[in-house]
């Protein structure tokens, strides 16, 4: 006697399945077109409000951009995965923007702060991260703004962190920042070039720098390696 098994079930299983599966693909597809349409709206909202703060510090101009690209290399060149590398480079863009709420005559004061006015400047990052708080959807860029004045021993701000404690984006950003403000010129002193710049901050390795992040970049220094801006990607 031959058995006729009636497979038509299996057979609108699978078609469900397959269905399901072309419907998850889809789905995931127009999730992850809306995430990149919010990381581009994420990163004009920050151009908007980086012009407003240089448009108050004439030193700042240019600043955040360089950082950005820069601590973005070196993450890159810390291993860091591809989400990571784009939050330091977010971070990078708006470490300073609680500059904003800092008096511009101490901002563009040309010579040395009193202790009154450097603990109105270390202000910004307190008012920075009231200014972002509504960005819900970048909890670490932010973690990594917060702690872009911690130092590797503890001895920075606002939270006295110590070593691992830090955001790895903060210690990125901190080293970059670093690295910036002293290949720039002041009001006060010329541009220190870019590989004395190094040297002197290996003094600063385990006091304000962590060490795994200045190796890096020196190396990205050494090899002037940079990727791309994300929003010149998109432009
Ligand atoms: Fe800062």
């Amino acid at each position: 006697m031959t058995v006729v098994y009636d497979i038509t079930p299996f057979l609108a299983h699978d078609d469900a399945a397959r269905q399901l599966r072309e419907e998850l693909a889809l789905r995931t597809k127009e999730l992850e077109r809306e995430r990149a349409s919010l990381h581009g709206l994420t990163i004009d909202l920050a151009e908007t409000l980086i012009n407003a703060m240089e448009a108050k510090d004439v030193y700042l101009k240019g600043h955040s951009r360089r950082v950005a690209e820069q601590a973005a290399s070196v993450a890159e060149e810390m291993g860091l995965d591809a989400d990571q590398v784009e939050n330091v480079r977010l971070a990078g863009r708006l470490h300073d923007i609680g500059k904003i709420g800092i008096r511009e005559d101490i901002l563009n004061k040309p010579s040395a702060l009193t202790a009154e006015e450097y603990a109105h400047v270390q202000e910004h990052v307190r008012i920075g991260m009231e200014i972002l708080a509504p960005l819900r959807h970048i909890p670490e860029a932010l973690e990594f703004i917060h702690d872009h004045h911690e130092r590797f021993d503890g001895s920075g701000y606002p939270r006295g962190r110590t070593g691992d404690e830090i955001s790895i984006g903060g210690r990125i950003l901190a080293a970059c920042d670093a690295f910036d403000a002293m290949t720039s010129r002041r009001a006060y002193r010329e541009a220190i070039e870019p590989q004395a710049t190094i040297g002197q901050l290996e003094a600063e390795v385990g006091h304000a720098l962590d060490p795994v992040v200045l190796a890096a970049l020196r190396k990205v220094v050494v090899r002037r390696r940079t990727l791309p801006f994300i929003d010149d990607l998109h432009g």
